[in-house]
């Protein structure tokens, strides 16, 4: 459910005329709807109520400061996975006890930092990171509490770019070498272990892969408590898929429903991760059509946002819905729509059937709330999009459109270029 819906031939989000937004600030522009990025939320909480748990925001699916204040003052914690992430979590006032950190990779400075906040847990992903962690910690004379991430071998069924539980996948401990790291991580000296972490993919529409994984990993706590290693959090990790074209995904409700049985009589607090379904049915990307192409035998439809702005559909031939601003009663048309980066594969859509437009009208390209704005690049010098929110009537600029000295203000010109 979302808040962008037309009223006679006009999108609104929420109270607000789109073209009235995208006239004002300017296009691409993105918007962000508050009223469905709080009911999302709230569809978890009041999903998992009934067991003890910690929503941790993975801020990879979009990191927009007003977002994250937001879902901060709902009581929302974080999933993060770099040092830049840990900085927006902290400045948004995500409390640090509902922080968890996630990442193959996590540099020295990164673990010092989220040491000195006091995150509630390091995911760890490796031997390697356990003993570095181990190692920083000792040096700061503090524990670091960790999750092993467990890498269950479950086949999310998504998109292989964004499927991550299978064993070849580079993600997570694998789950028959779980115990030997489990032992390993008791025994240093500044660890504290007190959890398992799992998470399988992205844009996960079955439950099946969930309740398996799930299932997968009690048999490992199980394990782990006969072992004598207690485990207090059980962080399952996001996934759950969003509607972009005509997928019927489980309601956080739906999975809840599987899993919390699975938990009764389960001293632990469930952590989990959800990005997309979250923030990507909360925004939109409005765009301005420049100009109308026909090629041979092929229309082109090209607007003013880019692979750049939003490269989902270039990276793994996304499907979003592409919808006009003001419907008219024009016959379709089949087009591709373009952008103006110079490469082939700079599309938001490829032979799609839309009503045909105009030069100078606006497009909504739906569902792009979750790694639209967060994967956006400068590419061909192009300065980053605008982004506002809609809250009933009212909206605001949550980050301003960037400029061309934001392009060149980090460059230095070193004194041997005379
Ligand atoms: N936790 C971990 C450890 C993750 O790696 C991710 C996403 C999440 C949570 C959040 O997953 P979500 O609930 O959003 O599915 N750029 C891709 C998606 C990459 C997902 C990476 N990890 C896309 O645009 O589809």
């Amino acid at each position: 459910m979302h808040f962008f819906q037309y009223r006679g031939n006009e999108l609104y989000a929420e109270d607000v005329a789109v073209k009235e937004l995208a006239e004002t600030y300017g296009t691409p522009l993105y918007i962000y709807s508050y009223n469905t990025l709080t009911r999302h939320f709230k569809a978890y909480e009041d999903a998992y109520e009934p067991f003890p748990h910690i929503i941790c925001y993975a801020l990879k699916a979009n990191t927009n400061g007003a977002i994250l204040k937001l879902l901060a003052r709902q009581g929302c914690g974080a999933d993060i996975v770099s040092g830049g992430e840990l900085y927006r979590a902290l400045k948004a006032g995500i409390s640090p006890n509902k922080i968890v950190y996630a990442g193959v990779g996590k540099t020295e400075t990164e673990i010092r930092s989220a040491l000195k906040a006091k995150v509630l847990m390091f995911n760890v992903e490796s031997e390697d990171e356990l003993r570095e962690i181990d190692r920083v910690a000792g040096l700061m004379k503090t524990k670091a509490p960790v999750a092993l991430r467990i890498n269950p071998d479950i086949d999310a069924r998504t998109h292989p770019y964004i499927s991550t539980g299978m064993k070849e996948h580079k993600f997570g401990i694998s789950i028959d070498h779980a115990v030997e790291h489990y032992r390993l991580a008791a025994k240093l000296r500044n660890i504290e272990v007190v959890g398992v972490q799992k998470h399988i993919g992205s844009q996960i529409t079955k439950i099946t892969p969930f309740v398996d994984a799930m299932k997968r990993i009690l048999l490992l706590l199980d394990e782990l408590k006969r072992l004598k290693l207690p485990i207090r959090y059980l962080d399952i990790g996001g996934g759950l898929g969003i509607t972009y074209l005509c997928e019927k995904p489980p309601m956080p409700d739906d999975i809840a429903k599987r899993l919390l049985p699975l938990l009764k009589g389960r001293d632990l607090t469930l952590v989990m991760e959800p990005g997309r379904s979250i923030v990507g049915n909360a925004g939109i990307l409005v765009t301005r059509t420049l100009y109308l192409k026909k090629g041979d035998g092929k229309t082109f439809v090209i607007v003013d946002a880019g692979m750049n702005d939003l490269m989902r559909p270039s990276l793994y031939d996304a499907y979003h819905h592409i919808l006009p601003v003001r419907k008219s009663r024009r016959p379709e048309i089949k087009a591709d729509v373009v952008g103006p980066i110079c490469e082939s594969g700079d599309f938001l859509a490829k032979g799609r059937k839309i009503g045909k437009v105009n030069r100078g009208e606006f497009l909504a390209v739906m569902s792009a709330g979750a790694y639209g704005m967060s994967m956006s690049s400068n590419y061909n010098s192009r300065p980053k999009v605008a982004e506002v929110m809609v809250k009933g009537k009212a909206h605001a600029l949550v980050a301003r459109r960037g400029t061309y000295e934001d392009l060149v203000q980090h460059e230095v010109i070193p004194g041997f270029i005379k």
